[in-house]
């Protein structure tokens, strides 16, 4: 794959962005985040030593990978490893290579909304990974994955790992997994990250870095507008606010606008004014319990087979099948 400007993300980007900066409390989605600055942003996120969630799960996969993969329960040695979300796969490798270790035949098929992330991906795993078979799709996992169940008839596991499912409502959470359910056959699995409910100074400052990075991240989002949709954002006229709030578990996310302004797109042939202190909500990063994450498994038609800790209880893989 080659990093080429996906139009269909293009356009569903502008038509977002006018949506949620036409509405009363202003949003921007934040799968947007992930352009080429976003992705390095992230990687450096992943780096930092208050955001634990990265090598939460790394060490779960680390220690459990034999547990774990056991309980794929694989037939004829084969599998189809399809992971929403993959960004740079750094957890994930610990998997393939223990799979492709055991001789397991993997096919691997990551989908991410970033196409210079997949090339990044992709590129790195034909060396450092020479069995695996990869073959990368350049979506947003929404739209990818009515076309997972024309990929192969062979088993599969969904990956939707470092808890991505945390920028979902909890409704859309079971939307979600209500679709993955009912394209999963039998032998199917899906395992997904969780973050869990923790120390709520832990958690705000995963997200509240004092060198500035996510302040850069959520801001990146700014001068991403400037250049795709040609608006003329001042970018320190606004400033990274985020919030935990420990009762619902809910990170959220927002840029502030220090003064009154208006901000002019190119690209929608219109203007959008900001009132001084107007908040632009950009994202949730909700954090979760063994009960929610039941009831999410229950609620969606799954049954939860086996859950997967890091030593310190911070985070979880959970792992579900929709047959008994
Ligand atoms: C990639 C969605 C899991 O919400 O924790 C990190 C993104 N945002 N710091 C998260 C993110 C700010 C991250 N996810």
């Amino acid at each position: 794959m080659s990093y080429t400007v996906n139009t269909k993300i293009q356009e569903a980007f502008a038509k977002d962005v006018q949506e949620g900066l036409s509405a009363k409390f202003k949003h921007i989605p934040s799968k947007y985040f992930y352009d080429k600055t976003g992705d390095s942003l992230f990687q450096a996120i992943m780096k930092m030593p208050e955001y634990y969630p990265t090598r939460c799960e790394y060490e779960v996969f680390k220690i459990q990978k034999k547990r774990l993969t056991a309980a794929f329960q694989i037939q004829n040695n084969e599998i189809d490893l399809i992971e929403l979300g993959a960004g740079d796969g750094y957890k994930t490798k610990v998997l393939l290579l223990h799979l492709i270790e055991t001789g397991i035949n993997v096919n691997y098929i990551p989908v991410d909304i970033s196409a210079n992330v997949l090339d990044i991906l992709e590129e790195g795993l034909r060396k450092e990974i020479p069995g695996l078979k990869v073959n990368g799709i350049n979506a947003d996992y929404f739209d990818a994955l009515s076309d997972l169940n024309m990929i192969s008839e062979k088993q599969k596991v969904i990956l939707f790992l470092g808890s991505n499912v945390g920028n979902l409502s909890n409704d859309s959470a079971i939307e979600f997994f209500s679709k993955i359910a009912s394209l999963c056959k039998k032998g199917d699995m899906l395992l997904t990250g969780f973050d869990f409910k923790k120390d709520p100074r832990v958690i705000q400052l995963a997200y509240d870095d004092p060198t500035g990075i996510t302040r850069n991240f959520n801001l990146n989002l700014l001068t991403r507008m400037n250049r795709e949709l040609g608006a003329n954002f001042i970018v320190d006229q606004f400033s990274h606010y985020p919030v935990y709030d420990p009762i619902s578990g809910t990170a959220k996310s927002f840029l502030v606008s220090l003064k009154k302004q208006g901000v002019n797109f190119q690209a929608l042939d219109k203007s959008f004014h900001f009132g001084k202190w107007e908040l632009v909500h950009t994202e949730i990063s909700q954090k979760y319990d063994l009960e929610i994450i039941s009831n999410l498994a229950e609620k969606s038609g799954f049954n939860l087979i086996n859950n997967y800790f890091d030593c310190r209880f911070f985070f979880v893989d959970s792992l579900w099948s929709s047959f008994e």
